[in-house]
């Protein structure tokens, strides 16, 4: 065999055969392995006068580093093919879009309602709980509505037996607050939660809503001290150039009681369409703890006074973000909730 034969071999070899790093070897191996054409050469050497034997000893080197050479050659390019195809599939492209991740958001009366906690935790406020089926006495009773007083035709109210009901305000809470203190007689809460009333639903009534109760007991909380805190809400609410108005009103657990209003937050008390013209926007009812309600949960009159104010959750939400009708509160439409995140 001559040198380039056996280049021409191989080379037509590499081009025919489709070779991988396995097969590549297979093939060195038949050329270069023993008995492959190169080690036969060798055979026949030893028949061979010396003299011959060196020019052929030289020949089948050659021949040897030839083929060394090529395969070591050929091994370099399809290690290369193989590590070019490996980085093909395993392409990232980092210019892609990402997968957008659905991230939550809290819920407007949510909101609202963490942010008079957050104010009320601040003036040494503690957030009580009450529960929803509640009994006639701590929704009325105790808050001076007994049965068969007109007060209760305001609060429509679901029955659910001859003694409970679902509460109708978060005053209920009350009762239980006072009585529960019988120790410290000094009593600083406010109340987050629902309560129920058989209201037809239209744009302003719901049948379930949100109301947050406060109630202060002590020797000496006052009026000027009510108005102040409620002074403090309005301006965390809407606004820190905010004034609040004093109505008086009658509620049963309350004497004296009173409506709050808020100046108009659109107009600055100009008159719009959101305050009807008057500049006030009506925003909670309030009042020094009637002496009645103390007595029946406790509290000497003579010694304690209290204050307690409520106000709704949604209407504050609604004035807040200009929204227009109570039901899509309820609606669980999440692009409601998402344009709060
Ligand atoms: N519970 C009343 C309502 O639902 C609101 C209210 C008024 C609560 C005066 C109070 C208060 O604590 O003092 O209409």
């Amino acid at each position: 065999m001559e040198l380039e034969e056996l280049k021409r071999k191989i080379n037509e070899d590499f081009k025919t055969l489709k070779l991988n790093l396995q097969t590549l070897s297979e093939l060195r191996a038949q050329y270069l392995g023993k008995k492959g054409p190169i080690q036969e050469l060798l055979l026949d050497m030893k028949n061979l006068p010396n003299e011959e034997k060196r020019t052929l000893g030289e020949k089948v080197n050659a021949l040897k580093a030839l083929a060394t050479e090529l395969f070591e050659e050929k091994k370099k390019e399809l290690e290369k093919e193989e590590q070019l195809k490996k980085l093909e599939s395993e392409k990232v492209d980092v210019t892609l879009p990402g997968k957008e991740i659905n991230q939550g958001s809290i819920h407007i009366l949510s909101k609202v309602i963490e942010e008079i906690e957050d104010l009320f935790i601040g003036m040494g406020y503690e957030v009580k709980d009450g529960p929803e089926v509640e009994e006639d006495k701590f929704n009325f009773q105790l808050l001076n509505i007994p049965k068969d007083h007109p007060a209760r035709a305001m609060q429509d109210t679901f029955y659910v037996d001859a003694v409970r009901l679902l509460r109708t305000q978060t005053s209920a809470v009350q009762a239980h607050t006072m009585l529960e203190d019988e120790e410290k007689r000094d009593v600083r809460i406010i109340c987050p939660g629902k309560a129920y009333r058989r209201d037809d639903d239209d744009a302003t009534h719901s049948h379930e809503f949100t109301q947050m109760e406060g109630l202060v007991v002590n020797k000496t909380v006052s009026m000027s001290e009510l108005k102040g805190t409620l002074l403090s809400m309005a301006k965390a609410l809407f606004g820190e150039d905010r004034e609040i108005r004093l109505r008086p009103s009658y509620f049963p657990f309350t004497e004296p009681s009173i409506e709050v209003d808020v100046s108009c937050f659109k107009c600055h008390g100009k008159g719009c369409a959101l305050c009807k013209g008057t500049g006030w926007i009506e925003i909670l009812g309030a009042g020094m703890v009637n002496n009645n309600v103390l007595k029946m949960c406790g509290y000497d009159p003579n010694i304690y006074q209290g204050f307690a104010f409520g106000v709704g959750i949604e209407r504050i939400a609604m004035l807040k973000y200009g929204i227009e009708d109570i039901r899509t509160l309820y609606s669980n439409d999440l692009r409601q909730n998402k344009q709060f995140k």
